[in-house]
């Protein structure tokens, strides 16, 4: 184990911990952010267990009294972010939590891998039951409200649900827009570069997907009926998925036998669907349904590859989706130009390996695939997946994402976004951390 780099991995963790949550990244988000805290808690349940524990329940209190849980949780106020809380305007939603700020959409559904990882470290019954509780109410609200179709694949409201925020699959979506020229009052792009950030006019789309939330009241109906942007995204799904596996794992462990056969209902209902409808046999890779235009977003991305983590590919699927993409394929290049893994596809016109999701790569994306191509036996993929994210933690700091071209890094001499970014220390953590 390199300890030098868990040291460093454990003083992001220590300077980014606030009251009782970790942030992301001083200045660029002063918040707790959702699938954050539930990556961050990984990392820390291997260095201090209390803290992960923490985490999970500060997230936890801003849940609402349907069961949602929210992006952010505002848990003080910063004006160094842009939207705060009056621009989400998700007090406008009757089941909004009484005393506490936060916004009206929500993130990859990460929360329950993340439960049996520390349950794994600390079987502790009373803050178990508690918190598989809270993330199955989280996925009951799922399924009742965002499955309009009954077909077990939920759908995201707004691009900043999927994580994977101005990824050039949906720039045909916003296209079928009307958003004004709404004035903006960004910050992100005055603390990192703004040539690494989404542009203003994808900006705009966003605050303008928050305003029609708004005046609808965060109502789930209104949203499934009247939204421009309507997706089931093979990420969001996958993570559904495989969160479930661990809640029925937590679940069997706890004697929540009622709780088990709903996710076990729920899962099955899910992969019915989930290969039939998202799977691009042409592409060879997962794919996202655009539910409002009924449309196939055929564009691949990191998030294609997903579904391995959550054993969704048949054995078939899985190695030609590989061949094609990882081993050699479009993503890592015919002779590995590409660390892996690049967030959008190099051979695509879109690809722009600086800015944000549109290229760089991610180390959570890493972490998922890293463990999804080990489920499927790939262990030199994997060790090689392992090895590009560590080699580029280590060369070029803690960074939120880095240019996946091993070429530009004859000149270039770090990563690119936030610096000392949580999420990147404590999975680089985690993967130190194996035996
Ligand atoms: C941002 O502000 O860029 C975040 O990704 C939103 O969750």
């Amino acid at each position: 184990m390199n300890q030098n780099l868990v040291d460093k991995a454990v003083q992001v963790l220590e300077s980014n911990w606030r009251d009782g949550y970790t942030i992301p990244c001083g200045h660029l988000y002063p918040f707790q952010w959702n699938w954050d805290a539930g990556f961050i808690a990984i990392g820390w349940a291997h260095v201090d267990i209390k803290k992960a524990k923490q985490e999970i329940n500060s997230l936890l209190k801003g849940q609402w009294q349907n069961g949602f849980i929210p992006q952010i949780v505002f848990h003080t106020p910063s004006d160094t972010y842009y939207p705060g809380p009056s621009v989400h305007g998700a007090y406008t939603s009757p089941h909004y939590p009484r005393d506490i700020e936060t916004s009206g959409i929500t993130q990859p559904p990460v929360l329950g891998v993340t439960l049996e990882r520390i349950a794994q470290m600390d079987f502790d019954a009373d803050f178990l039951e508690k918190a598989v509780d809270g993330v199955f109410q989280f996925h009951r609200y799922l399924y009742e409200y965002r499955d309009p179709q009954g077909e077990g694949l939920v759908y995201i409201c707004h691009n900043w649900e999927a994580g994977t925020d101005n990824t050039p699959v949906w720039d045909h979506i916003w296209e079928t827009l009307d958003t004004p020229d709404i004035e903006l009052a960004r910050k992100d792009n005055t603390h990192v570069d703004a040539s690494n950030r989404p542009s203003k006019r994808e900006y705009q789309h966003y605050i303008h997907l928050l305003q029609l939330f708004k005046e609808w009241k965060y109502n789930d109906h209104l949203i499934a009926e009247k939204s421009p942007f309507l997706v089931q995204d093979p990420l969001f799904n996958s993570l559904l998925v495989a969160s479930n596996n661990s809640l029925i794992r937590l679940g069997e462990k706890l004697g929540k036998k009622r709780m088990v056969a709903q996710l076990q209902a729920w899962n099955a209902l899910t992969l019915a669907h989930f290969h039939q409808k998202l799977y691009d046999e042409e592409k060879k890779a997962y794919v996202y349904y655009d539910l409002r235009n009924d449309a196939v977003l055929s564009e691949v991305s990191s998030s294609s590859f997903a579904p391995l983590f959550a054993k969704i590919p048949s054995e078939k699927t899985a190695k030609e989706m590989i061949r094609h993409h990882l081993d050699g394929g479009q993503f890592s290049g015919k002779h590995h130009e590409y660390y892996l893994c690049a967030s959008f596809d190099p051979t695509h016109e879109n690809f722009d390996p600086k800015r944000y999701w549109r290229g760089p790569v991610w180390v959570n994306l890493n972490w998922i695939l890293y463990h999804g191509l080990k489920a499927y036996g790939y262990t030199s993929l994997a060790a090689r997946l392992k090895a590009d994210t560590l080699h580029l933690i280590e060369t070029y700091g803690f960074y939120e994402y880095f240019d996946p071209r091993k070429a530009a890094y004859t000149t270039l001499q770090k990563g690119y976004g936030g610096e000392d970014f949580s999420w990147t220390a404590a999975l680089a953590i985690d993967l130190l951390s194996e035996h």
